[in-house]
């Protein structure tokens, strides 16, 4: 009875030293497991006699129900300190400042493309686009640009093979729109171009923007003021002029460059003309009945322009510094 008794006291002892709560589990097994000298205890019982028998079966439950108060009491110890150190250690200090999510921006040629996007539609044009690989027919033959004709020699192509290129200029989405709609139209199409040159003032991909309208009266007038209303929209300037200087495209006649006025002078901005005869044949368009005008403007020019930005590099180099100026446009 005094060595049952002795247990208490171990078990005291060696709870007291548990840090964890596995630690307490593997000492309890010790005292009240399976095979723990009280169950060793209780089946002894069977050979005292009848008298010692509830004496010392009392006292081993008595005992048994101590040394589970004492494991209770230093578990309720352990959890209390464990869950002391976790508030603890995860403290969050609500006075602290939030993490901010950081805003992404459009670029500033996306900026001008949806900027002239906006304006044309306010004035009537629709929107194409085209496949920036084309065929040759479509970039060249159907633009009036036959083989072996110079004006090929003009684009420095890059051939994706002996019948398709990376287009060189978005002219040959008027031919594309011209097809598979009837006139009238009034359309536009921003894009990418490409050409092999590469230096300061040219990048090998850069970005047009083709103008068309087809009807039965639009002539050179139009053409003008069409193109000055977009460019004063486009620079919130309603004083800005333009002039046209003869110049050649197979695909016009006759056909101009677009100057606009600047700085006192004048900077050209694209080329423009009233659409071929010949081109309004191969998409069967009657020039009899109908005629019409194009535009092609060069995007990075304009944005260039409009943020007064000199070099074109910055646009191609995606520095954030550079490019984390037109968030808020
Ligand atoms: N496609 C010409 C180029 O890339 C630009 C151009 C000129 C477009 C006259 C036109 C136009 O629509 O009428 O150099």
């Amino acid at each position: 009875m005094d060595h049952l008794k002795e247990l208490i006291k171990l078990a005291e002892k060696d709870f007291e030293g548990c840090k964890t709560l596995t630690e307490l589990d593997n000492a309890k097994s010790k005292y009240i497991g399976k095979t723990g000298p009280l169950t060793e205890a209780m089946r002894g019982l069977s050979k005292l006699s009848n008298e010692e028998k509830p004496k010392l079966g009392a006292l081993i439950n008595d005992i048994k129900k101590s040394i589970e108060e004492l494991l209770n009491a230093r578990k309720d110890a352990i959890q209390k300190k464990e869950m002391l150190s976790q508030l603890e250690n995860e403290y969050i200090d609500v006075t602290l400042p939030g993490l901010k999510q950081s805003e992404g921006s459009l670029h500033p040629i996306s900026l001008t493309m949806n900027r002239i996007e906006h304006i044309f539609h306010s004035i009537g044009f629709d929107m194409a686009t085209g496949p920036e690989i084309e065929d040759d027919y479509h970039n060249f033959t159907a633009l009036n640009i036959p083989e072996s004709h110079p004006a090929r020699a003009m684009h420095d192509t890059f051939y994706i093979n002996k019948n398709h290129v990376l287009r060189t200029h978005t002219s040959p989405v008027q031919v594309r729109y011209m097809k598979d709609n009837e006139p009238p139209l009034k359309v536009i199409s921003p894009g990418r171009v490409y050409r092999v040159d590469s230096d300061a003032t040219h990048s090998p991909m850069f970005h047009q923007m083709e103008g068309l309208w087809v009807d039965k009266k639009v002539n050179f007038a139009n053409l003008k003021g069409v193109v000055q209303d977009f460019l004063q929209k486009f620079f919130e300037d309603n004083k800005l002029t333009i002039r046209f200087r003869p110049s050649f495209f197979p695909f016009t006649e006759p056909s101009a460059e677009i100057d606009m006025s600047w700085n006192g002078g004048w900077l050209e901005i694209g080329g423009c003309g009233m659409v071929h005869p010949k081109v309004l044949n191969q998409v069967n368009i009657n020039t009899d009945e109908f005629q019409g005008f194009a535009f092609g403007l060069g995007v990075e020019r304009l944005t260039m322009l409009k943020y007064h930005i000199d070099d074109l590099r910055p646009f191609f180099t995606n520095d954030l510094r550079f490019l984390k100026q037109f968030g808020d446009q």
